[in-house]
C-alpha cells in the first residue's frame, strides 16, 4: 500500500489542543447558552445530554477512526478518504467533497464573527465599551447600594447593533459623506483573516499547532477567571432575594411552575435544538476531524484523544460556559427576560456587558471575556480552512501556497460579503442555515450511514482500538448503525419539515437570499469540478483508489488472522 503522508502532529498532546480547540469555539460561549435560554433551561439539558451520548461520542469517534485509516492510506483530504472507506467508490468522493466545502463556508461567517470579538476586546481594553452605559437612568433611580443593577441594556444592544452594521448595508466602511472609512470591525475582520491563513500557511505543526498550545491554555485561564468573576458576583440590589442559584436552577431544573418535564421533552424543537447545538458545538458532521486526524501516527492513541477532546468540548459548554454566562444573566435579567428571547449573540455582546459594566475592574474582565471569546474561535476557524487546503494540495497537486491562495479567496469572498450586507444579520442567517445547519446534518447522515454500512463498524472499533490505552466498548459499534442514524434522520426529518418551506420562500422573495444562496452553489460547483478533476489525475497517475481500498482490506483481515 502506497503511503503518502507529508505532514504530522509534532505530538499528541497537541493533537488534542488542536482537536478541542476546533471544537470549541463560538458554539460553546455563546450559541449554547442561547439555545438553553431559547428552550426551557433544564429541558433541554436532557437531549443535549442524551444526543451528546448517541451522536457526539460515537461519531466523532468514527471521524477519528476513518481520518487516521485515511491518512495511512495516503489521504488527508476527506474526498479520497471517503472514497477509499467506500471501496473506491466515486461518488463518496463528492460526498467527502462536503468536508471541504462546508467548512470553508462556514469559515466565511465564523471569521467575521470572530472578528466582532476580538473588536469587542479592543473596545474594553481602550475603554470605550466600559462606561457605555452609565449615564443612561437605571430603572431603580437613586440606588446606591454594593450590589448591582442593570438599567443600561438598550445602550449595549443599540452599540451593538451599529458596532456590527446590523442597522444598514455598507455601514461597516461607509462614512456619513458616503466615503470610505475603516471602521474597528472590518480592521478586524481584515486581521482575522490575515493571522488564520498566516498560521495555515505555517503548516501542521509549526502553525495550527504552536497556535493551539499556546491558546487553549490561554483560553482556560482567561474562563477561570471569568468564571471566579460569576461566581462571586453580589446579588442584584434591585431584585432582592434573587440569587446565582436561581440561575442554577434555571438552567438545571427541568421542571418549573406549570411547565412538566414531558411537556418540553414532547416539543420536537427542543430535540432539534439540542441536537444541531452538539453538531455545531463539537465540530461533527464538518469533515474537520477527519482531516485532522489524518495527520495522526499509526501508532497514536485516538480513541483516549477523542473522548479526551470531546470531553473537554463539553467542560467547556456545559460547566464552563454554563456557569458564567447564564446563571449571572438570570439572576440580574430573571427567566421570563431571558427565556424565548435571546438570540445566540445576545446574551454574550447584550447582556454580559451590562454585567459588566456594573461590576468592579468590569473593564477588565469584558476584555478578558471577549479576549476568550477571540481564542476561541481562532482555534475553530483555523480548523475550518484546513480541509479546504488539504483537498486543493493533495487533488489538484496545486502545492501549498496556491491551495492557501485559493482558500482564502473563497473566505476572503464571503466574509466580504457579510461586511457588506451586514442589515439585520440576514445574510448571516442564511448563511448559517444552508451550510451550518442543512449542510451539516446532511454530511452527518451521509457519513454515519458510510462508516455504519458500508466501512464497517467492525473496522471503525478496530482502528480506534489500534494504540489505544482505552478499551473502546463493543457497543459503539451497534449504536452507530441502529441508533445514531436513525436518530439522526428522525431529527432532520422533523428540521426539515419545520424549516425548509419557510426557508424555499425566502429564497424565492429575498434577493439578497437568492444571492448567498447563488454563491452558496457556485462554490460547491467549484469543489466539486476540483473533486472531479482530482479524480482524474489520481487515474493517471495509477492511484486507483479501488486497489488502494482492496489492499488495505486485505491487510485488514490478514492483521485480524493473526490477532486471533
Ligand atoms: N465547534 C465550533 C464551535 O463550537 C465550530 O464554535
Amino acid at each position: 500500500m502506497k503511503t503518502r503522508k507529508k505532514e504530522n502532529w509534532g505530538s499528541q498532546l497537541g493533537v488534542i489542543l488542536a482537536v478541542a480547540g476546533s471544537a470549541v469555539g463560538l458554539g460553546n460561549f455563546l450559541r449554547f447558552p442561547g439555545q438553553v435560554a431559547t428552550h426551557g433551561g433544564g429541558a433541554f439539558m436532557i437531549p443535549y445530554f442524551i444526543s451528546f451520548l448517541l451522536l457526539a461520542i460515537p461519531l466523532s469517534w468514527s471521524e477519528w477512526a476513518l481520518g487516521r485509516y485515511g491518512g495511512r492510506c495516503g489521504f488527508n483530504s476527506a474526498a479520497g478518504i471517503f472514497s477509499l472507506a467506500a471501496k473506491g467508490r466515486k461518488r463518496w468522493a463528492y460526498v467527502g467533497a462536503l468536508g471541504a466545502y462546508l467548512p470553508i463556508c462556514i469559515s466565511m461567517y465564523y471569521l467575521f464573527v470572530e472578528a466582532w470579538c476580538l473588536a469587542f476586546a479592543i473596545q474594553y481594553f481602550t475603554g470605550i465599551l466600559a462606561s457605555l452605559g452609565l449615564n443612561v437612568p437605571s430603572f431603580l433611580p437613586g440606588t446606591n447600594g454594593p450590589g448591582l443593577f442593570l438599567g443600561s441594556g438598550e445602550a449595549y444592544s443599540n452599540f451593538f447593533a451599529s458596532f456590527v452594521g446590523a442597522n444598514a448595508n455598507g455601514s461597516l466602511y461607509q462614512s456619513a459623506d458616503g466615503g470610505f472609512t475603516l471602521t474597528p470591525l472590518l480592521g478586524c475582520s481584515i486581521f482575522c483573516l490575515i493571522l488564520n491563513y498566516f498560521l495555515i500557511y505555517r503548516g501542521i505543526t509549526k502553525g495550527i499547532e504552536a497556535f493551539c498550545k499556546v491558546a487553549m491554555p490561554l483560553l482556560l485561564i482567561c474562563s477561570l477567571i471569568i468564571l471566579f468573576r460569576a461566581l462571586t458576583l453580589p446579588n442584584p440590589i434591585d431584585q432582592p432575594g434573587r440569587t446565582f442559584l436561581d440561575g442554577l436552577g434555571f438552567m438545571w431544573n427541568p421542571t418549573r411552575p406549570g411547565v412538566t418535564i414531558w411537556d418540553s421533552l414532547s416539543n420536537p424543537e427542543v430535540w432539534v435544538a439540542a441536537t444541531s447545538q452538539i453538531f455545531f458545538s463539537v465540530s461533527v458532521g464538518f469533515g474537520l476531524i477527519v482531516t485532522y486526524s489524518s495527520y495522526v501516527r499509526e501508532t497514536d492513541d485516538i480513541a483516549l484523544s477523542g473522548l479526551t477532546a470531546t470531553v473537554s468540548n463539553e467542560f467547556c459548554e456545559v460547566v464552563i460556559a454554563g456557569l458564567m454566562i447564564i446563571p449571572p444573566a438570570i439572576m440580574f435579567l430573571g427567566a421570563q427576560a431571558v427565556e424565548g428571547n435571546l438570540d445566540t449573540f445576545s446574551l454574550g455582546f447584550n447582556v454580559l456587558p451590562n454585567v459588566f459594566e456594573k461590576m468592579p475592574c468590569g473593564q477588565f474582565f469584558g476584555f478578558i471575556f471577549f479576549f476568550l471569546l477571540f481564542l476561541a474561535a481562532v482555534t475553530s476557524s483555523l480548523s475550518q480552512v484546513q480541509p479546504s487546503v488539504a483537498l486543493l494540495e493533495e487533488g489538484m497537486a496545486y502545492g501549498r501556497n496556491v491551495s492557501i491562495f485559493i482558500s482564502a479567496i473563497f473566505s476572503t469572498i464571503g466574509t466580504l460579503i457579510l461586511c457588506h450586507y451586514s442589515k439585520a444579520m440576514f445574510a448571516l442567517d442564511t448563511f448559517d442555515f444552508w451550510v451550518g445547519n442543512f449542510g451539516i446534518i446532511f454530511l452527518a447522515i451521509l457519513q454515519t450511514y458510510l462508516i455504519g454500512w458500508i466501512w464497517g463498524t467492525p473496522r471503525m472499533i478496530k482502528e480506534l482500538s489500534g494504540g489505544a490505552r482505552i478499551k473502546v466498548p463493543f457497543f459503539i459499534g451497534p449504536i452507530m448503525k441502529y441508533v445514531s442514524l436513525p436518530y439522526l434522520l428522525i431529527i432532520s426529518g422533523f428540521w426539515l419539515y419545520q424549516n425548509s418551506w419557510s426557508r424555499f420562500q425566502t429564497i424565492a422573495e429575498e434577493p439578497l437570499a437568492r444571492m448567498i444562496v447563488g454563491f452558496l452553489v457556485l462554490t460547491a460547483l467549484f469543489y466539486g469540478y476540483v473533486t472531479w478533476k482530482t479524480l482524474k489525475r489520481w487515474k493517471e497517475e495509477g492511484k486507483d483508489l479501488v486497489r488502494i481500498a482492496r489492499e488495505s482490506d486485505e491487510e485488514w483481515v490478514i492483521k485480524n488472522k493473526n490477532q486471533k
